[in-house]
């Protein structure tokens, strides 16, 4: 009697990479280190994650220049472990660039030689204490609003990194907040000087989220790969629905004369945005742009006795390591006679 072989289907096609990316794109899931990626796609990553660990890094500086001012102990201590959170957010998120086959060091000197940008907000001025208040409300609350949609972005590392990020800005906008409160329920003159500093960072925490979508020529292809899961008007939008009820909480008016309610959208109307002006200050035109530069690179080179002193240690410690391991007949101790280690 003969027995007929169990039906094996034929093994489809073996997927090309192209194919392989495209349904992990489609499916919602990570692109890894290790998977294919079009150049186009490795590149667009690493602008953007570059840009964004150069704004954390040079972000700490409008805050830095108050440390020493802060009105209370308190207060200084909290803005101190704030500025080193922005640090540590730049250095994770250039530890993610570098999954994607490029140095920190690279990215660094791509940044001071202006092939790399850094986010527009960071090249305004702090004049005052309630800009701190305003940056940790409105600056900080914008970051999240990207950064929590990031935090689903197609890219693993770069979304692992937002999810630590995100609790950290979270508690850095409430900082913010608190302060903005703390002046509201203040002083006439605080009171002013709360509204002076939400006249002053409205406008360029707004365009944070880059330029409008119809002038926004990276969008399609970073939506396309689940890079962006929402665009630049959307997010702007979010922020605004947001923020004015915030405003409203704390009685200070949001300098825009056209912001109003709209029923039927479902959000808020808001007055024309001064592109010209966001265009100038990412060319580099901006008030603070060639001090935030000047100020990066003195502390660049100044650290560069560190960064060889570390070298040079990292050097000596694997040629130790290299070399042979000295063989002896008597077992020798490095520890003084009679301790145990
Ligand atoms: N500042 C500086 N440059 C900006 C910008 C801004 N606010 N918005 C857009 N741009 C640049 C883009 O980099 C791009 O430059 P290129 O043409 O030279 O490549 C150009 O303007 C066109 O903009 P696109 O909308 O086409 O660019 P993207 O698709 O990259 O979108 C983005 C811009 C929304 C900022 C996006 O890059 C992004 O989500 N980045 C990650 C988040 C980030 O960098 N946040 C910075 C703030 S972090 C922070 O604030 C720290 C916190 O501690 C406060």
């Amino acid at each position: 009697m003969t027995t007929t072989p169990p039906f094996t289907p034929p093994a489809p096609p073996a997927a090309s990479p192209e194919e392989r990316f495209q349904s992990l794109i489609g499916a919602g899931e990570k692109i890894e280190p290790r998977d294919w990626m079009p150049d186009a796609y490795r590149n667009t990553m690493i602008r953007q994650i570059a840009q964004h660990a150069h704004s954390e890094v040079i972000g700490q500086q409008p805050e830095g220049n108050w440390i020493t001012r802060a009105p209370t102990l308190v207060r200084k201590a909290i803005l101190i472990a704030k500025v080193q959170d922005e640090a540590g957010h730049g250095l994770y998120l250039y530890s993610a660039a570098e999954t994607l086959g490029v140095s920190r060091h690279e990215l660094t000197e791509m940044l001071h030689a202006g092939r790399q940008k850094y986010s527009s907000i960071f090249n305004y001025p702090t004049l005052t204490w309630a800009d701190i208040g305003c940056i940790g409300w409105l600056v900080d609350g914008a970051a999240i609003t990207n950064q929590v949609m990031l935090s689903r972005t197609s890219y693993g590392p770069y979304a692992r990194a937002m999810v630590k990020i995100c609790k950290e800005e979270s508690f850095h906008q409430r900082q913010g907040y608190e302060i903005m409160l703390a002046l509201v329920k203040g002083t006439e003159a605080q009171r002013a000087m709360a509204q002076d500093a939400l006249n002053r960072w409205w406008w360029p925490s707004l365009v944070m989220f880059g330029p409008p979508d119809t002038d926004s020529p990276h969008t399609p292809e970073s939506v396309a790969w689940g890079i962006k899961l929402e665009t630049n008007d959307e997010l702007r939008q979010r922020f605004i629905d947001t923020t004015v009820p915030q405003a409203d909480h704390l009685g200070l008016t949001i300098p825009d004369a056209e912001l109003r309610w709209n029923e039927e959208r479902g959000h808020y109307d808001f007055g024309p945005i001064d592109w010209d002006d966001f265009w100038r200050v990412i060319r580099g035109d901006g008030p603070c742009n060639r001090e935030r530069m000047a100020h990066k690179l003195a502390a660049w080179n100044e650290g560069a006795w560190v960064r060889e002193a570390a070298q040079a240690h990292a050097a000596k410690r694997a040629a130790r390591a290299a070399a042979p391991t000295p063989v002896s007949d008597s077992p020798v101790s490095d520890s003084p006679a009679g301790v145990q280690r």
